[in-house]
């Protein structure tokens, strides 16, 4: 199976929200890797669990980017999220349950992953730019990007 290569279009041009972004595709690439001989069930679902953890994690880092720039469509995205995160957990029971889903899940996880950022992640860039600013301005202990990275991915 073909390991997922980043691609120049995918970029936001928000620095945080890129190297997000990259090191999701890096944990779908060491799925990718546990599906080639000599990997264990273990294995994969150690994977698989960080790989969820991490991705919920970077929505809820997004949603309150969004939030705090005041994004009109936030309503919207977070739903997208929220039915992703459904289908991603039901393909976790599977899994949990016995059945053999990684194929099914990459193929999944590499589409939806890249065309949401082109499609839905590329339309709060804007705004979320313009409020970059504000937010990078917070500098006091604890300004608004360090309290949100340790909420968040502690
Ligand atoms: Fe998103």
């Amino acid at each position: 199976m073909d390991y997922l290569a980043w691609q120049d279009d995918l970029n936001t041009g928000i620095q945080v929200i890129d190297d997000q972004h990259k090191r999701i595709v890096f944990m779908i690439n060491l799925l990718i890797r546990t599906q080639e001989p000599g990997h264990s069930r273990d294995e994969v679902g150690n994977v698989l669990n960080e790989l969820v953890d991490y991705t919920l994690s970077h929505f809820a880092f997004e949603e309150s980017l969004m939030e705090e720039a005041g994004y009109e469509f936030t309503r919207p995205h977070k739903h997208v999220h929220k039915i992703f995160i459904a289908r991603v957990k039901d393909f976790s029971l599977r899994f949990k349950a016995g059945e053999d889903i990684t194929q099914e899940l990459i193929g999944l996880l590499s589409r939806w992953l890249f065309n949401h950022i082109r499609n839905d992640d590329s339309n709060y860039v804007q705004s979320v730019k313009d409020n970059m600013n504000v937010l990078v301005s917070d500098k006091q202990a604890g300004g608004w990007f360090s309290r949100s990275i340790k909420k968040f991915f502690n």
